[in-house]
């Protein structure tokens, strides 16, 4: 079945909106307003038999739900052509995890409607400062507080003034001047509008305040005919963006990290070895994430061809005995990612010399042995056991039921499943598409560069460890 666009979702809405207010003989606001507090009294009956402290529920019926692990974003939508991108955006946001609220502007709502806005979000999009609904429901001061990063796309020249200046004289910007969280800011305007002096001053001091700006990028304006900088960066440069916030700012500060990375060599005599084909990029790119987070990490390596990440102790080892012995040395630690691609078999009779080929003499055969298993044995352990213990399943069919089964064998807390049959390129290349397993259940993650996944990683840990 083909996709469904946001304008056809969007027309499809009103239409039945229309339909329901023809039949009541209400009107279409009155219609949506019904919506709004049938859906916030299912919320509630649903929560009146949950066993979750009402403390908890008051904030999950607040609808900044947030489950554990999950960081709340709120997005506030600028008035400008590329405000449809941001529709968008709020599913990739979701699609990472994030519990996302939305704010309009004034301006936002010429270009995008709070329905569209509300039908993706799965809650109202707030529009209002002065409403007293709006405030009884969480108010701008709780929508700025009960986040963990507020995203402002498309930040338009006008939105960026305001906020250079403190101005909050609508509930965007007083949420943003309420907020007590780190902001990113998507800029898009016109070519010319970016390049103004004024603009630039504000840029300029909003960096000094330690905001984050992704883009502008280069291209085709809505204008007709007019190109330069100025397009707001796309829904999936931003969505990684934001991962990159929560991976980049101290959010493992203090945490000891440990990772095992790349392949082991399983010597057969001492020029020659049983290896696999793992490259060590995603292990690598993990250890470097969660460096960059502030963690002190300790990446236990076999022979690979990637660089040390910098600011990581990195620890090489060939074998499994040694990666062993090496993960047991650097313990302990709060979290353990086990993404090295251990040899399950060593060979049992290894040479001490070079077993020679000699005319007529029989084939040599290796017998194997069983490698200990790294990640169960850490698992396992009763004393350092780490808080959070990572493994990965490589899976070349039926890769979700693997990984479950190998979750509970092994004893781990979560499984980084992928597919790694030769079709996908995973194996060596620089993309990656997982699943995160635990035991509530399978979390299929979009395609990623090794580098994204390292990242939506990190950012999951210190959520989870924060819990
Ligand atoms: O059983 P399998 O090799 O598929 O399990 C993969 C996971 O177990 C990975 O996280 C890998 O690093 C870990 N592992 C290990 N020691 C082994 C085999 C696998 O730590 N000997």
């Amino acid at each position: 079945m083909p996709s469904i666009t946001i304008r056809q979702l969007d027309e499809a809405l009103k239409k039945k909106l229309r339909l329901r207010a023809a039949r009541s003989g209400r009107s279409v606001e009155d219609e949506v307003r019904t919506i709004l507090r049938e859906a916030a009294d299912e919320r509630g009956s649903a929560a009146a038999d949950d066993p979750v402290p009402a403390a908890k529920r008051a904030i999950s019926r607040s609808g900044a739900a947030a489950a554990p692990g999950r960081k709340r974003v709120l997005l506030i939508i600028g008035g400008g052509i590329a405000a449809y991108k941001s529709l968008d955006l709020i599913r990739r946001l979701k699609e990472r995890g994030f519990a996302v609220r939305g704010v309009l502007t004034k301006a936002a709502e010429h270009f995008v409607t709070p329905l569209s806005a509300g039908a993706l979000l799965g809650e109202r999009a707030f529009t209002e400062l002065f409403d007293a609904a709006s405030e009884l429901d969480v108010g701008h001061i709780r929508l700025a507080r009960e986040c963990d990063l507020i995203v402002v796309a498309p930040a338009t020249g006008d939105l960026m003034a305001k906020m250079a200046n403190g101005h909050a004289d609508d509930l965007a910007t007083a949420a943003l001047l309420a907020a007590g969280t780190r902001i990113l800011l998507a800029p898009a305007m016109n070519p010319h509008m970016w390049a103004n002096k004024a603009t630039q001053r504000n840029l300029a001091r909003l960096i000094a305040d330690g905001v984050t700006i992704v883009g502008p990028n280069e291209g085709e304006m809505a204008e007709h005919g007019e190109r330069g900088l100025g397009r707001m960066a796309e829904p999936l440069e931003i969505a990684a963006a934001v991962e990159r916030q929560f991976a980049e700012a101290g959010a493992l500060a203090g945490k000891r990290v440990l990772v095992t990375s790349g392949p082991t060599h399983e010597p057969i005599d001492p020029v020659r070895y049983i290896a696999n084909r793992s490259s060590g990029k995603q292990g690598h790119a993990i250890a470097a994430a969660a460096a960059s987070a502030g963690a002190s990490v300790t990446l236990i390596s076999g022979p690979v061809n990637v660089p040390d990440p910098s600011g990581v102790s990195v620890i090489h080892v060939e074998t499994a005995r040694q990666m062993l012995e090496a993960v047991q040395q650097a313990l302990p630690a709060e979290v353990a990612i086990f993404a090295a691609a251990v040899a399950d078999w060593r060979v049992a009779n290894a040479g001490e010399q070079k077993i020679k080929k000699k005319p007529g003499q029989a084939t040599p055969e290796l017998a194997l042995a069983e490698n200990p298993d790294i990640l169960s044995t850490i698992a396992h352990r009763k004393s350092q056991r780490p808080k959070l213990v990572i493994g990965f399943a490589a899976e070349t069919e039926n890769v979700a039921a693997n990984a479950q089964d190998k979750l509970r064998r092994k004893g781990c807390d979560w499984i980084l499943a992928n597919d790694v049959s030769p079709s996908t390129g995973i194996m060596g290349g620089d993309r990656n598409t997982v699943a995160l397993v635990s035991t509530g259940g399978v979390e299929q993650w979009p395609p990623l560069s090794k580098e994204d996944v390292a990242a939506k990683l990190v950012a999951r840990i210190a959520g989870a460890i924060e819990k």
